[in-house]
């Protein structure tokens, strides 16, 4: 494996970690052809909108509530897009082992959250945000940018990152405020 192939794979660790264990090691992301990056783009964010619903649901802190409703608009509306051009290209997302991975990790993440309430969930989600938007900030502008063949996908990618890249600086301060 080569140094850049070794930085996807941790990449793709580190959001496997952000979003706790999971037992099946995760594809290298460097391997990804378009539509299995359009399929973990896609899946990264409904992650990111599942997590959101349940910060709705356990939080009553006005600033994750907050962050929470931004996620579930920012992410839909970036999904939409991606649907929309694929939709144009008459092409399907193609599942693979990093969206296989984020699921299962987001799985984990939410069994465990969903058990605490008031300040620890809150604490809980906004470190859980942090750590997977880092990661996935990562994976992006390391791998799936430059990676992308079709120019229309790389656009669209280069559309979400600063999106993104807002939502770690947004709650990177809610993490600090709540320590
Ligand atoms: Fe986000």
């Amino acid at each position: 494996m080569n140094s850049f192939a070794r930085l996807c794979s941790a990449a793709v660790a580190a959001i496997v970690a952000a979003t706790f264990a999971v037992s099946a090691p995760a594809q290298d992301a460097a391997k990804l052809n378009d539509l299995e990056i359009a399929h973990v783009a896609y899946t990264a964010s409904n992650v990111d909108i599942r997590y959101a619903h349940l910060a709705l649901a356990l939080s009553s802190n006005g600033e994750v509530r907050n962050f929470a409703e931004t996620m579930i608009r920012d992410h839909t509306a970036v999904n939409d897009k991606a649907l929309a051009l694929l939709k144009k290209l008459n092409l399907s997302p193609q599942d693979n082992g990093v969206s296989q991975s984020l699921v299962k990790g987001s799985d984990m993440a939410v069994e465990a959250m969903r058990k605490l309430e008031g300040k620890a969930f809150d604490a809980k989600y906004v470190e859980n945000e942090l750590a997977y938007h880092q990661a996935v900030n990562g994976l992006l502008g390391s791998t799936f940018i430059p990676n992308a063949k079709n120019a229309e996908l790389k656009a669209l990618l280069e559309v979400a990152q600063p999106i993104f890249k807002q939502h770690e600086t947004h709650v990177s301060g809610l993490v600090k405020a709540m320590k």
